[in-house]
């Protein structure tokens, strides 16, 4: 493990930026957390800090014994408790004035829309609970969700924590076989897809995808199906096995009472890519998960009853489901969703929407403001935001420059901005300003929530002195963390428990300044994040190495000035086959159809070896700086350093040095 060469550009581009923004204080004075009492509290005892929220601002069953109890690197929250998010979510607000609330205003790509109130969808999940119930489905069971950004999701996420079935949402726009691999991963018994999805006006086949993927999958019973595309996206259904959805719930009955469930009892799974080829199955719980997803909703984003909440992410990754689904419907927010494409039919599409609903907070991510700005001003400036009062960013590290054009192209200047650090693993955000009462700085995601003990520690696990580049650990344990990879407890404790022990390691590197300000610096590990997206660079490697033509595969990320980073790809050819373009875009296209759009390199370069050590372990960091452009590092530990000067001649001679 290395900290990246990109660290240091990165921290100077930071630096250049030292502009201080206290909260505004108009926004101030009405904020729910006004002052950093709260975090003297937490820190004092955060046992007891997250047990007083756990107990005024969820609903119990039954209340539990034992706020935690933690044999390192095993948590248990809230022991001997029962709850029930969906309860939580939903039923509890029925019975207020926000039974009539919208808790789901959804925007279609085509321009249709949808607004389901706290009633509406109290309705619409116990039809889908019992729906699932009458396809067999009991409490523990797993059920895979493979949708796009329709209500249907959250009101079958919904439906699946009422009953207590596990759901593992697998992100639309991967394809067939990283959804068979995960399906199959988690053995679930019910799939649900939509016939196809919307993106920029055209229709994604899911239910194709599904099917094809079905087909190895033999723990699947029953397939459900939302009709979303109708006539645009022909299915055929399997009798006996596949099911639409509005047949379904047709003739389901309406009532449907929350299980009372287990503090402990598992919520969901989340695919993730880690260092290793295979995706990790990500498992959060019920009380603890809820707690953070709720307080971290709550204070974050400031959430008031009159707001419209806007996070911009989809449902396929944990943003989506802390940030759409379960925190703001915890709080009884409205929660605003949209199908589609940002650009579509034209680049202003999501100030369209801000305008169009008065969208009052919007959290979204680096890599679409980057976008935005290359879009250029016009397009925000055709729209009134004048309702924004709150910005977040979440997903990569957000550049100072972007940082300023957020709060004065988008804010006006007005609104607070959160940059929120967290990961699917932590289920919540972890760190973040809470904008009422702490001075921002571009680049910074600041501080600590309340009762976070995150840390910078060097290779020893000792904590480095301020300024100083180190590892980001977290050292106590927090009540949305994940408790295990699905299947593979002893992954879960090597990945994230053996290389710093008792503290939890994040995979990420960052600084702390003089004032404790955290500066996230990105990955030191084989993960990338393109986009925002998490990829691992041996997983695109693998599906390389699976192309006929190819022999051996080495992905590095390197920098890219709207993604953060995208991916470049070093190729060793099987004897026989012959560098060409159409084999480029054919590598493109395997790989985007092995594990998803997403995952395609944006560089291929083929070669005729790659740099190995004398271990035969390939030397990324060397690739790293080749796709970078950059003067090349350390090679004494190279097998054969001639290797480097070759491909680095070579891929000067395609022009691609100044990529
Ligand atoms: C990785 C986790 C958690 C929401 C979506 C991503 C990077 C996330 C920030 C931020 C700098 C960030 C880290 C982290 N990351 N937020 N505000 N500043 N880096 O979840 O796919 O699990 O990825 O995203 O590298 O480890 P994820």
């Amino acid at each position: 493990m290395t900290t990246q060469t990109q660290d240091t550009s990165l921290l100077e581009s930071l630096e250049k930026e030292r502009r201080k923004f206290p909260p505004p204080p108009e926004f101030k004075k009405k904020a729910l957390v006004k002052s950093k009492a709260v975090y003297k509290e937490a820190d004092s005892d955060y046992e007891a800090f997250w047990a007083k929220y756990a107990e005024t601002e969820l609903h119990w069953f039954k209340k539990w014994d034992k706020a935690l109890e933690w044999n390192a690197p095993w948590a248990k929250w809230f022991v001997g408790g029962q709850i029930n998010i969906s309860y939580n979510c939903v039923d509890r607000h029925t019975t207020t004035w926000r039974r009539t609330k919208a808790a789901i205003v959804w925007e279609g790509e085509p321009g249709d829309s949808r607004t389901f109130t706290y009633q509406d969808l109290h309705r619409e999940v116990q039809l889908f609970a019992n729906a699932l119930k009458d396809l067999g489905v009991q409490k523990g069971d797993r059920v895979t969700l493979y949708t796009g950004m329709v209500p249907e999701l959250p009101i079958a996420m919904l439906a699946c924590a009422r009953i207590g079935a596990v759901h593992s949402v697998v992100f639309g726009g991967f394809t067939v076989e990283a959804l068979r691999d995960r399906i199959n991963d988690s053995q679930a018994k019910v799939v649900i897809t939509q016939d196809g999805g919307w993106r920029r006006g055209s229709i994604v086949p899911l239910k194709q995808f599904a099917d094809q993927a079905v087909q190895g999958c033999p723990t699947v019973e029953k397939v459900v199906v939302v009709r979303r595309a109708g006539e645009k996206a022909p299915v055929t259904m399997q009798a006996g096995r596949d099911f639409w959805w509005h047949e379904l719930t047709a003739k389901a009955s309406p009532v449907c009472p929350a299980e009372p469930l287990d503090s402990e009892h598992p919520l969901y799974i989340l695919y993730t890519s880690g260092t290793t080829g295979k995706p990790k199955g990500i498992l959060h719980t019920t009380g603890g998960y809820l707690l953070g997803a709720h307080m971290t909703a709550k204070w974050v984003f400031d959430i008031k009853d009159e707001d419209y909440y806007w996070c911009t992410a989809d449902i396929g990754w944990v943003t989506g489901h802390s940030y759409i689904v379960y925190g703001p419907l915890s709080n009884g927010a409205t929660s605003v969703m949209y199908e589609g494409a940002p650009d579509f039919p034209e680049k202003d599409r999501f100030w369209a929407i801000v305008e169009k609903y008065r969208v009052n907070t919007c959290y979204t991510s680096p890599t679409f403001i980057r976008t935005c700005m290359k879009w250029g001003k016009e397009y925000p400036n055709r729209r009134d935001l004048s309702s924004l009062r709150l910005l977040g960013t979440v997903g990569e590290p957000i550049n100072p420059e972007a940082w300023i054009w957020y709060n004065e192209t988008i804010g006006k200047g007005r609104c607070p901005i959160v940059d929120t650090w967290w990961q699917t693993e932590t289920g919540s955000i972890l760190i973040t300003p809470l904008p009422g009462a702490v001075t921002t700085k571009p680049g910074s995601a600041t501080i600590p929530f309340p009762g976070i003990a995150a840390e910078i520690v060097d290779e020893q696990g000792k904590p480095v002195p301020p300024n100083t580049g180190g590892y980001l650990v977290v050292s106590r344990p927090w009540p949305s963390m994940l408790r295990s990879i699905w299947g593979d407890p002893d992954r879960y404790v090597k990945q994230y428990w053996s290389r710093f022990p008792g503290r939890y390691f994040t995979g990420d590197g960052a600084r702390r300044d003089k004032d404790g300000y955290f500066w996230i610096t990105g990955r030191v590990d084989d993960v990338v994040k393109v986009a925002g997206h998490r990829l691992s660079n041996i997983e695109i490697e693998s599906a390389l190495v699976a192309h006929p033509a190819v022999a051996e595969a080495a992905t590095v990320g390197r920098d890219d000035a709207v993604k953060g980073q995208a991916i470049a790809a070093f190729v060793v050819l099987k004897s026989g086959n012959n560098p060409s373009e159409p084999l480029k875009q054919q590598l493109k296209q395997w790989i985007g159809q092995k594990i998803g759009p997403i995952a395609r390199p944006d560089d291929i370069f083929f070669s005729a070896d790659l740099p190995k050590t004398r271990s035969a372990k390939i030397m990324r960091r060397l690739l790293r700086d080749i796709a970078e452009g950059r003067v090349l590092g350390d090679t004494t530990t190279l097998s054969d350093p001639k290797v480097m000067e070759d491909i680095r001649q070579s891929y000067i001679a395609e022009g691609k040095e100044e990529a």
